[in-house]
C-alpha cells in the first residue's frame, strides 16, 4: 500500500534538546532516571549491538503501570519521542532511539494458571527466566533460544524457536496485552477488547503502545528432546545441491511439526568450501528421529560429523541457550555486528549457486566472523504457516525460510568490509531470483540500512490524534514495519480484505 507523503512527514520525530524542565518533570517518586553525564547513564544507555551509540535525553525505570503512564505523558505533552526497552537485544538498538527511553525491566511478574494453561508475563522478563518459571508448572511456550532476549521486543515482532513449527511464533500465542498508549492511557488489547489495536500490536507493537504485561497460551512440552547437528564440508556447488536436496526433502516428506530445524552455514576449511550443517531439535518420540532424517542423509554425501544431545525440556533449552537460563546469575553480553534477513520461499538453482559461490570465496577470505541460519518456518504441518496472513500485522509468515545473515567484529569499530560482504551475499540471492520471488525481512532481525526502517521507532501519536479507524491503524502498522518488511520489496501478502 502506498502512503501519502504527508503522513510520513507527520510521523517524523520532533527533536527537542534535553532540558532541566525534562529532568524535573521526570522526577516522579519511585522512578529511577538517568540523564546524560550522570553516573549510571553510560550503562543505562549501552546497547547490545555496540555498532550503535545513542544518547537519549533520559533512561527511565518505572515499576508500576501508573508510573509508566506518567512517564509516557511527559513525553506526549512535550512532543518527545518515547521508546520502550525490554531485553535491549534489538539488532539496531532502536529501543534507545527515543528521547525518553522507558526501561520496563522492573515489570518482572509472572503468574501462571496451570488449569487454563495461560500465563501473564511482565514485559520486563527475559526468555530464559520465563522458560524456568513456566517449567516449574511443567509448561512452556514457543520462543527463541537466547536466554537474554526480552519478551517485550520478541513478542512484538515475531519470536521463532525450534518449537515454532509445533506451536507457532511467540506472537501467535498472545491472548491479551496490558499496555499504555502514546498519550499515557492505560488499556488492554485482545480479540474482544480493542481488537484493531490487538491486531496491530502483534507484528508492529512498538509503534502503538508500551506493553506492561502479556497473557500467553501455554503448552505441555515433550518429555524428551534431541538437539541434533549433522555436518558436512562441501564445495560451493555441493552446498547449492545440498540446500536444494533439503528443500526437496521438506517438500516431499510429511515432515512432522516436532521437527524444528535450520541449515547453519559457516566458513569452510579451505577457500571454495563451506561448512554446512542441519541443526535443530527433535521434540517427538526419540526413536523416530533417525528414520525421519534418513531420506535426507541418504541423498547427501557422507557426514563429516554429527552430534546429539538428549535431555528433558528445560535441559534442551539450556543446551540451545549455551548454559544457564537464569539471567540474574550472569551479566548480559554485547556484540558489534551487522545483520540482514530474508523471509522467502525455496531458493531456486541460480540463487543457490550464486549465493554459495560468494559464501565459499568471499566468505573464506573476509576477516569478519559470520554465520548464516536458514530457519525452517514452513514445510508440512507448520503452525507458523497455518495462521492466516491477515490474522496479525506480522507479514511473510507463509514463507518456507527465514534466513539470518550475521557478521560480527565483536568490538567496535565495525569494518566497512562487513557491510559489503553481507550486502553481496544477500544480493547474490535476490538478483538471481525469479521476478515473482516474494521476499521480505524479519522484524526481529531489524536492519538499519533498509529505507524507512526508523519509522518503526517510537510511539506514533498520530494514532491518537487522528480518528482511530481501522484504516488509520492499518496504515500505521504498515508504516511501522515498512522499514523491515516493505522496504526490501512491497509486501504484497499484507493486503487485507475490506480494509481500504
Ligand atoms: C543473541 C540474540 C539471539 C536471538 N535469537 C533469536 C531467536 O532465536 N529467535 C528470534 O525470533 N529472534 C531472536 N533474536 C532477535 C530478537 O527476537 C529481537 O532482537 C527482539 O526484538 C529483542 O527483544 P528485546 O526486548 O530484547 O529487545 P529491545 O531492544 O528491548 O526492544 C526491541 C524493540 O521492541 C520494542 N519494545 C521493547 N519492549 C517493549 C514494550 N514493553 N512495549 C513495546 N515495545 C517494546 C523496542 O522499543 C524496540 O523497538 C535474537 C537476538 C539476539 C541479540
Ligand atoms: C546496567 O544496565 C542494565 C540494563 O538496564 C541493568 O540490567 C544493570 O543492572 C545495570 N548495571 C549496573 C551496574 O547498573
Ligand atoms: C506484581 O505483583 C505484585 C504482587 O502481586 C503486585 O503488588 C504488583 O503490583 C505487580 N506489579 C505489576 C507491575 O503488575
Ligand atoms: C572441501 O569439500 C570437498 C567436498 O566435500 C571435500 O572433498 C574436501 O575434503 C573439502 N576440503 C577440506 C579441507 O575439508
Ligand atoms: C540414531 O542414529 C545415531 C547415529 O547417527 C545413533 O547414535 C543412535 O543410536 C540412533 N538412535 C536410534 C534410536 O537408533
Ligand atoms: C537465579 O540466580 C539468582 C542469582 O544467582 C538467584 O538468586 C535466583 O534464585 C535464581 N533463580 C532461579 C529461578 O534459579
Ligand atoms: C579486515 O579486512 C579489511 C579489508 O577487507 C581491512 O581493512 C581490515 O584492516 C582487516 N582487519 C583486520 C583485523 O585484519
Ligand atoms: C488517548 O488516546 C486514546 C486512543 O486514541 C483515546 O481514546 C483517549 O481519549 C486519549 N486520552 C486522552 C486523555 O487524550
Amino acid at each position: 500500500m502506498m502512503l501519502p507523503r504527508a503522513v510520513a512527514v507527520i510521523l517524523a520525530p520532533v527533536v527537542l534538546a534535553a532540558s532541566d524542565s525534562l529532568r524535573s518533570e521526570l522526577t516522579i517518586p519511585g522512578v529511577t532516571s538517568y540523564f546524560p553525564g550522570e553516573p549510571g547513564y553510560a550503562n543505562a544507555s549501552r546497547p547490545f549491538n555496540l555498532r550503535f551509540k545513542l544518547t537519549p535525553d533520559a533512561v527511565v525505570y518505572p515499576s508500576t503501570v501508573k508510573e509508566l503512564s506518567e512517564v509516557v505523558k511527559v513525553g506526549f505533552e512535550n512532543n518527545l519521542r518515547v521508546t520502550a526497552r525490554s531485553g535491549g537485544h534489538s539488532y539496531i538498538a532502536n529501543a534507545l532511539e527515543g528521547q525518553i527511553v522507558i526501561d520496563v525491566s522492573n515489570f518482572k511478574n509472572i503468574s501462571v494458571d496451570p488449569v487454563a494453561k495461560t500465563a501473564v508475563i511482565g514485559s520486563g522478563n527475559r526468555l530464559g527466566d520465563i522458560a524456568l518459571a513456566l517449567n516449574d508448572y511443567g509448561l512452556a511456550m514457543p520462543h527463541g533460544t537466547c536466554p537474554y532476549v526480552g519478551i517485550g521486543g520478541h513478542s512484538s515482532y515475531g519470536g521463532f524457536g525450534f518449537d515454532s513449527r509445533m506451536w507457532g511464533l511467540t506472537l501467535d500465542n498472545v491472548l491479551a496485552i496490558d499496555l499504555v498508549l502514546a498519550n499515557g492511557t492505560v488499556a488492554t488489547a485482545s480479540e474482544t477488547q480493542n481488537p484493531d489495536l490487538f491486531w496491530a500490536m502483534r507484528g508492529a507493537g512498538p509503534s502503538f503502545a508500551i506493553t506492561t504485561a502479556i497473557k500467553f497460551k501455554l503448552y505441555t512440552p515433550p518429555q524428551t528432546v534431541i538437539i541434533f547437528s549433522y555436518n558436512w564440508q562441501l564445495t560451493a556447488s555441493g552446498a547449492a545441491d545440498a540446500l536444494g536436496k533439503f528443500q526437496a526433502f521438506v517438500e516431499e516428506s510429511n515432515l512432522p511439526a516436532v521437527f524444528g530445524s535450520e541449515i547453519v552455514l559457516t566458513r569452510g576449511n579451505v577457500e571454495g568450501n563451506v561448512t554446512f550443517a542441519l541443526s535443530g531439535a527433535w521434540q517427538g518420540n526419540p526413536n523416530l528421529l533417525n528414520g525421519t532424517v534418513k531420506p535426507y542423509l541418504d541423498a547427501m554425501p557422507p557426514l563429516h560429523a554429527e552430534s546429539f544431545f538428549t535431555g528433558n525440556w528445560i535441559e534442551s533449552l539450556e543446551n540451545l541457550g549455551g548454559g544457564s537460563l537464569n539471567t540474574s546469575a550472569a551479566p548480559d553480553d554485547t556484540d558489534t555486528f551487522y545483520a540482514k534477513s530474508l523471509m522467502s520461499p525455496a531458493l531456486e538453482t541460480a540463487s543457490r549457486e550464486a549465493f554459495f559461490n560468494v559464501v565459499a570465496t568471499e566468505g573464506f577470505t573476509t576477516n569478519i566472523s559470520w554465520f548464516f541460519q536458514i530457519e525452517l518456518y514452513g514445510g508440512p504441518n507448520s503452525a507458523i504457516n497455518a495462521v492466516p496472513l491477515d490474522a496479525t500485522a506480522f507479514a511473510h509468515r507463509s514463507s518456507l525460510f527465514t534466513t539470518q545473515f550475521y557478521a560480527s567484529s565483536t568490538v567496535p569499530p565495525y569494518p566497512k568490509s562487513g557491510f559489503t560482504f553481507l550486502d553481496n551475499v544477500v544480493n547474490s540471492i535476490t538478483t538471481h531470483a525469479p521476478p515473482d520471488w516474494e521476499y521480505g525481512a524479519y522484524t526481529n532481525y531489524m536492519e538499519d540500512k533498509l529505507p524507512n526502517c526508523k519509522l518503526s521507532t517510537g510511539l506514533q501519536t498520530l494514532v491518537i490524534k487522528f480518528p482511530s479507524s481501522r484504516t488509520t491503524i492499518l496504515r500505521i502498522a504498515l508504516l511501522a514495519f515498512a522499514g523491515a518488511q516493505e522496504a526490501i520489496r512491497p509486501a504484497r501478502d499484507i493486503r487485507l480484505s475490506g480494509w481500504n
